[in-house]
C-alpha cells in the first residue's frame, strides 16, 4: 500500500525507460505522487505544485503507460476518465442500510429532539455534531485494500445502483486512499457522502447545453443525479460533479468513538468533507445558532443546501438510542423554509424572443420569497402551462432557486371560483400580428415574421450588449424608442443615425446624442468573436463565438463552412452545426452581414493572430474595483487578448484579480486554492505576457 507522499515531483523520462521493472517503479512513484497532489489540491485545498506541474506528472504518467499497457492498474490516476457504455446500472446490496433524517421545520421541534437525546442518555447535555444538509445525491463508496471497488446510490436504502464506473470519473473521489497522518489505511471502508454540483459550475454547465442546443436542466440536484445515472461515463465525465463525505458505515470495525473523529479522519484517508461548516454544539441555543449562520449564508455558499443536520457526536451514545423504522433517533435535520410562496396568477403573456421565439410568461400579484419581490414567473411554452394546468386567475406555488428566473411550481385548483381561465398560444404573434408556427409537441412556438419589431428590439439589444458590439448607452429604453419610431427597422440602420435623428428623441440632449454616436461608431472597429456573438445565430453563445473565431480566420470562411466541417470542431454538435449553416445561408442574413461591412464594420481575429492572444488559456474572475480600468474595460481588455473572464469562481480559474470592496469571490479563491493578485501584480502579470512596451503604450 503506497503510503505517504514519495518525491513531489519525480523526475521520469517516459522516453529513456525501456525495461518493464524500470518502468514499474516510475509509475509507482508517479502514480504516489499525483495522489498526494490530489489531496493537496481536492481535500487540503492547498495545493503545493502548480496546474502546469502537476499536468506534467499526468502526462508522463499517461505515456508510461502507453508505453507499457500491461502495467496499467484499475486505480491509477489516469483511470477517471470513465469505460465503455453500459447496457444497464446493475444494483449494490448496502452492507448496512442507508437511512433516511427525521425533519424538522420549526425550533420547538429541535428543542423536542435535544430533550429525547437527554432523557434517553440520562445527561444535563448532549454534544452534537452539526452540519449542512446538502442538496445532491447521496453515495455509497467502498474501498478494499485502498481500492475504489464499488460505488452506488441509496436506492431504496437497502440496494442502489451500481454507479462505480460514473463515480470513477469524479477527480475529487480519490481511486486509492492515502494515509496523510500515519493512520493506516483501512482494509475496507465504506463511506458516505453527498455527491453534489457547485453553482457556478452548474450554470456555466447549462450555458454550455444552451449553446449546443441541449435542454438545462432544473437545479444542481437534477443535474448530479442524471449524471451519476448515466449508462456511459464518458458522459459522466464531463459532468462537474463533486463530494462531500459524512458518513462511515460498519464503524465498529475502525475503533473511532465520535462522529469528529470520523470527519478528522476522512480527509487524512484523501477523501472530502467540508471543514468550513462542522461544528460541535451542546443546547438548543447553540443548535439554532448554527442553523440561523447557515441559512444567512445559505445565498452565498458556492453549492446548495436545504437545512442542516444535528448528529449526536459519541457514537456510544448514538448506540444506545438506536434507530427508528427508517431514521436515527440521533439525528434530525433541520431544514429551512423553503424559498416558495403562493400568489396568483393575474394575467399569461406572451413574450418575444430575438429569435421569433415565444415564451409565456406568468405576471403575478407580487410575493415575497427568501427577500426578494417575485412579480414575473416563466412558464416555459405551451405543454408546461397545460401538464401543469396554470389558468389565469389561479392561486400557484412560485419557486425561487438560486440567480434563475423564478418558476411557477404548481397551481392549487381546489382555490378556484370558476373564474378562471385557461391559456392558449395566440396565433398570431401579439406584437406584429404575423402567423404563429406551433410545433407539435407544442414545446416551441415562433413568429415567423424576420422584421418583427419586438424581434428587431431584442435583436438589437443583443447586438449592442457587452459580449456584442459593446455601445454601451444603448440599453433597453433606447433600443425600444429606435424601434417605436422606426427610425432602426434593421441592424445595419444603427450606423446611419445622424444627430438629429436622435436629438428629436425624447429624453435626447445634444450632449447624450454624441456621446452614442460616438460609441456606435468605435463599435465598428470590432473582433470577429464579438461580432459573431452580436449577430444572434441561434445556439451561438459568446463561448461558441469564440471557439469558431478560432478555427476559422475570417467571417467569408465560417460563411462558407458546411455542416460536416463544422462539426469536426470539438464543440459543434449536429444542431449546431445546423443552425450556423441555416443562419449563414438565409439570403436576409447574408444581406445584413453586407450591409454592416459596407456601414464601416471592419473585424480582426484576434483569435488566430498568436501574438495578438498572449493570454489564450487564461481564466480571470475580476472582483472589486481597479484604479486603471472599469470593470466592463478590464474584463474586454483580457478578453481581447485571447483570456477567458468568467463572473464566479471555478476550478477552471487561473486568477481572481481583487481591488477594494472584494468581495465573497475572495473566500471561494481561497476554498480552492486559486490564486489572488492585487492590481499592481495583474499589471505584472499583463506586462510579463503583453510585453512592457505594448502595455504601456496602451495603458
Ligand atoms: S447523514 C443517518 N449528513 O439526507 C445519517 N445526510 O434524509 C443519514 N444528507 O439521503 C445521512 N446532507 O443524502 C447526512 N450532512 C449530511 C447530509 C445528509 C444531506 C442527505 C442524504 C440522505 C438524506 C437523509
Amino acid at each position: 500500500m503506497p503510503s505517504g507522499k514519495g518525491e513531489l515531483k519525480p523526475e521520469v523520462k517516459p522516453e529513456e525507460i525501456e525495461e518493464e521493472s524500470e518502468a514499474k517503479e516510475a509509475l509507482e512513484s508517479l502514480r504516489e505522487a499525483i495522489r498526494y497532489h490530489n489531496y493537496r489540491y481536492y481535500v487540503a485545498n492547498d495545493p503545493v505544485i502548480s496546474d502546469y506541474e502537476y499536468d506534467q506528472l499526468m502526462r508522463d504518467l499517461q505515456a508510461l503507460e502507453d508505453k507499457f499497457p500491461s502495467l496499467v492498474t484499475p486505480n491509477s490516476p489516469t483511470q477517471h476518465v470513465g469505460g465503455e457504455p453500459q447496457d444497464e446500472l446493475g444494483s449494490v446490496e448496502h452492507p448496512e442500510p442507508m437511512l433516511s433524517l427525521q425533519a424538522a421545520y420549526e425550533e420547538e421541534e429541535v428543542a423536542n429532539f435535544d430533550e429525547t437525546c437527554r432523557e434517553e442518555l440520562s445527561l444535563e447535555e448532549v454534544e452534537y455534531l452539526a452540519e449542512p444538509k446538502y442538496d445532491g445525491l447521496a453515495i455509497e463508496l467502498i474501498y478494499e485494500d485502498g481500492s475504489l471497488s464499488v460505488a452506488s446510490t441509496r436506492g431504496d436504502g437497502e440496494t442502489g445502483e451500481d454507479v462505480t464506473e460514473n463515480i470513477k470519473t469524479i477527480r475529487e473521489i480519490p481511486l486509492s486512499l492515502i494515509s496523510e497522518d500515519g493512520r493506516p489505511v483501512p482494509e475496507r471502508l465504506v463511506v458516505r457522502g453527498e455527491v453534489y454540483m457547485r453553482k457556478d459550475e452548474f450554470q456555466e454547465m447549462n450555458e454550455r447545453r444552451a449553446e449546443e442546443g441541449k435542454d438545462p436542466f432544473a437545479n444542481p440536484r437534477n443535474a448530479a443525479a442524471g449524471s451519476l445515472r448515466q449508462l456511459d461515463p464518458k458522459v459522466t465525465a464531463k459532468r462537474p460533479l463533486r463530494i462531500f463525505c459524512y458518513d462511515v458505515a460498519e464503524v465498529e470495525e475502525h475503533g473511532f468513538e465520535s462522529q469528529k473523529e470520523i470527519m478528522e479522519a476522512l480527509p487524512n484517508w484523501g477523501l472530502r468533507v467540508n471543514r468550513d461548516w462542522i461544528k460541535t454544539c451542546s443546547g438548543v441555543e447553540e443548535l439554532i445558532d448554527f442553523h440561523g449562520q447557515l441559512e444567512e449564508s445559505r445565498e452565498d455558499l458556492p453549492y446548495e443546501i436545504d437545512g442542516v443536520v444535528y448528529k449526536v457526536n459519541d457514537l456510544s451514545q448514538r448506540e444506545i438510542m438506536g434507530t427508528r423504522e427508517r431514521d436515527p433517533r440521533w439525528a434530525l435535520a433541520y431544514k429551512f423554509q423553503p424559498l416558495r410562496g403562493s400568489s396568483r396568477v393575474k394575467d399569461i403573456q406572451v413574450q418575444v424572443g430575438r429569435t421569433g421565439s415565444l415564451t409565456p410568461i406568468a405576471h403575478l400579484e407580487p410575493v415575497h420569497i427568501g427577500g426578494v419581490k417575485v412579480k414575473r414567473a416563466s412558464l416555459h411554452n405551451q405543454s408546461e402551462v397545460e401538464d401543469k394546468d396554470i389558468r389565469i386567475g389561479d392561486k400557484v406555488l412560485v419557486e425561487r432557486a438560486g440567480d434563475v428566473i423564478p418558476q411557477v411550481v404548481k397551481s392549487l385548483p381546489e382555490e378556484r371560483d370558476g373564474s378562471e381561465q385557461k391559456f392558449t398560444m395566440p396565433d398570431s404573434c401579439p406584437v406584429c400580428g404575423d402567423n404563429v408556427v406551433i410545433s407539435e409537441d407544442k414545446q416551441q412556438a415562433y413568429c415567423t415574421n424576420a422584421s418583427c419589431p419586438a424581434q428587431v428590439r431584442e435583436r438589437l439589444i443583443h447586438f449592442s450588449s457587452r459580449g456584442g458590439m459593446d455601445i454601451e448607452g444603448l440599453g433597453d429604453k433606447i433600443a425600444e424608442q429606435f424601434i417605436e419610431t422606426g427610425l432602426v427597422e434593421s441592424l445595419d440602420d444603427l450606423y446611419r443615425l445622424e444627430k438629429d435623428d436622435l436629438t428629436s428623441l425624447e429624453r435626447f440632449a445634444e450632449k447624450s446624442s454624441q456621446n452614442l454616436l460616438e460609441e456606435i461608431e468605435e463599435s465598428k472597429d470590432q473582433t470577429l468573436p464579438r461580432f459573431l456573438y452580436a449577430l444572434g445565430i441561434p445556439e451561438v453563445g459568446e463561448h461558441l463565438s469564440r471557439v469558431l473565431s478560432s478555427q476559422y480566420p475570417r467571417l467569408n470562411d465560417l460563411m462558407e463552412a458546411t455542416e460536416e466541417e463544422l462539426q469536426r470542431i470539438n464543440e459543434v454538435g449536429p444542431e449546431v452545426a445546423k443552425s450556423i449553416v441555416g443562419f449563414f445561408s438565409n439570403p436576409d442574413n447574408q444581406e445584413l452581414i453586407e450591409n454592416l461591412i459596407e456601414a464601416g464594420i471592419t473585424l480582426n481575429n484576434p483569435l488566430t493572430e498568436d501574438t495578438e492572444s498572449p493570454l489564450e488559456g487564461l481564466t480571470f474572475v475580476f472582483t472589486g474595483s481597479l484604479d486603471r480600468w472599469t470593470r466592463n474595460e478590464v474584463q474586454r481588455y483580457v478578453e481581447d487578448k485571447g483570456a477567458r473572464s468568467t463572473s464566479s469562481v471555478s476550478s477552471q480559474t487561473d486568477y481572481v484579480v481583487a481591488g477594494p470592496g472584494a468581495g465573497s469571490k475572495l473566500d471561494d479563491a481561497d476554498e480552492l486554492g486559486v490564486p489572488v493578485l492585487d492590481e499592481e501584480e495583474f499589471v505584472e502579470l499583463l506586462q510579463d505576457r503583453v510585453g512592457e512596451e505594448e502595455f504601456e503604450a496602451n495603458y
